[in-house]
């Protein structure tokens, strides 16, 4: 299998990547995020290469059966002729192995269930063997920063894996104190984000909004009074959240199920969100972060908390084409679909600057990729029109970015790492 692999990564022209999953009785929580990751572009070849055989962790004392099964299933679905269906029956022993939770057939959270699967993933890959001590050195005395930086640190001495460079992000809380004024600060990684959709009387809200939402300053009043570490007392303080440094893959969560007294309820709430384009610079804590992503993957539920169904639709890594997977069933479909009310979870990648100055150039051999928001024979007008200086500022953006880039990818943080943004508790 893995010389057929390789062959056919090779010749990758055929249209691949196109297999089902078969639905082992409400599995299809699983197949929908097993498809969306499959199409995560890194972590296929991750798998397809073999790459994350050198990361295994042959320690005796850890496990490393989820990352195979898991590899295992992805080479299948990029080996197996489009429209066979595969089932995932093994990979699914592994992961109720290492979560129980998921041990039966009962139909389960998507995003609970990808949280546990990357948690899974990421530790036994971790490149970090023994972990030391975590330091419990305060870095309060620093700038910002610097701060942030050491923090980011700190989680890369107990984790650190190829999973985790694609999917973590590290999120800023700032507390300032509403008597002295003094601000607090707390640098947390996370593996995606949970939006909160604003109640609106009618009409649609779009993923800004949600965005907005999150990162808005919060008063923490009455019961909620944190105590102020300069007035040594539980002070009127505001919180507010923004984006320390952005991931390779964002992975958004909206926030549809709402925990009522009885029962939970779906917002059905239509988000519109940007499938190109989504530049989420205003919600940086600082300047410099170049943040512009495109989306590839939605898992999306459809019916309610009771009962419900998950497909994904998913953008191909290797055609850029659209197809929903519906556990065997794939289809081809148009961008135009990807967004409804039912969008659950969206998966973003970081668009890089080299990737939008190729975006301008015609495409080759017919790979009709139209979406509303650009079509690439739009970028080739534009690019054939465009006087010489405009290239040289593209490039001179594109520098800038990269120096800034790298600046920026700065090494940060562990706090609360396993707290509600963090990993999924173990
Ligand atoms: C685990 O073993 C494989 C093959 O035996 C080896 O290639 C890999 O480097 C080892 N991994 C680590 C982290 O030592
Ligand atoms: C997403 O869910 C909605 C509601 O059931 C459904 O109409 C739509 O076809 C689904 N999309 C895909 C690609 O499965
Ligand atoms: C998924 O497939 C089932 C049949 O297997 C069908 O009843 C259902 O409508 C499909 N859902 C979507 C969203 O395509
Ligand atoms: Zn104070």
């Amino acid at each position: 299998r893995l010389t057929r692999c390789s062959v056919s990564l090779q010749s990758s022209k055929a249209v691949q990547g196109l297999t089902g999953l078969r639905n082992l009785g409400n599995t299809c929580f699983m197949n929908s995020i097993l498809q969306c990751l499959s199409n995560t572009k890194e972590l296929r070849d991750y798998c397809l290469q073999n790459q994350y055989l050198r990361d295994l962790n042959n320690n005796s004392r850890m496990r490393t059966a989820l990352m195979s099964e898991f590899a295992k299933l992805i080479q299948l679905l990029w080996t197996s002729s489009p429209n066979d269906c595969v089932s995932p029956s093994e990979f699914k022993t592994q992961i109720q192995r290492y979560a129980p939770r998921f041990v039966g057939y009962n139909q389960q959270d998507a995003q609970e269930f990808l949280r546990f699967l990357l948690d899974g993933l990421h530790s036994e890959v971790n490149r970090v063997l023994v972990r030391p001590r975590a330091s419990t050195d305060t870095l309060d005395h620093l700038p910002d920063d610097e701060k942030s930086r050491q923090m980011w640190r700190r989680y890369q001495e107990r984790e650190d894996s190829r999973i985790g460079d694609l999917f973590v992000g590290q999120l800023k809380s700032s507390l300032t104190c509403s008597e002295c004024g003094y601000c607090s600060t707390a640098f947390d990684p996370f593996w995606d984000l949970s939006l909160p959709i604003p109640k609106k009387g009618y009409g649609e809200v779009t993923l800004m909004d949600c965005l907005r939402l999150f990162t808005k300053e919060d008063v923490l009043d009455g019961d909620e009074k944190p105590t102020c570490c300069r007035c040594k007392a539980r002070t009127r303080c505001t919180k507010k959240f923004s984006i320390q440094k952005f991931p390779k893959i964002l992975v958004l969560h909206l926030k549809r199920f709402s925990e009522a007294r009885i029962r939970t309820s779906k917002l059905t709430t239509f988000v519109n969100f940007q499938l190109k384009d989504l530049d989420l610079r205003e919600f940086a804590s600082q300047s410099c972060n170049h943040a512009v992503y495109n989306l590839y993957a939605v898992s999306n539920h459809s019916g309610t908390t009771m009962g419900g169904h998950y497909t994904a639709y998913c953008k191909s890594p290797v055609s850029s084409e659209w197809h929903s997977f519906n556990d065997s069933r794939v289809t081809p479909m148009s961008s135009s679909h990807v967004r409804s009310s039912d969008a659950y979870l969206l998966f973003y990648e970081l668009a890089s600057p080299s990737s939008r100055i190729r975006g301008a150039k015609p495409r080759g051999r017919g790979h009709r990729h139209r979406t509303e928001e650009s079509s690439p024979w739009q970028g080739r007008a534009q690019a054939t029109q465009a006087p010489p200086g405009r290239w040289r500022l593209v490039f001179t953006l594109g520098l800038v970015f990269l120096l800034s880039f790298s600046s920026c990818v700065i090494k940060i943080t562990e706090q609360g790492t396993r707290q509600a943004r963090g990993h999924p508790p173990h």
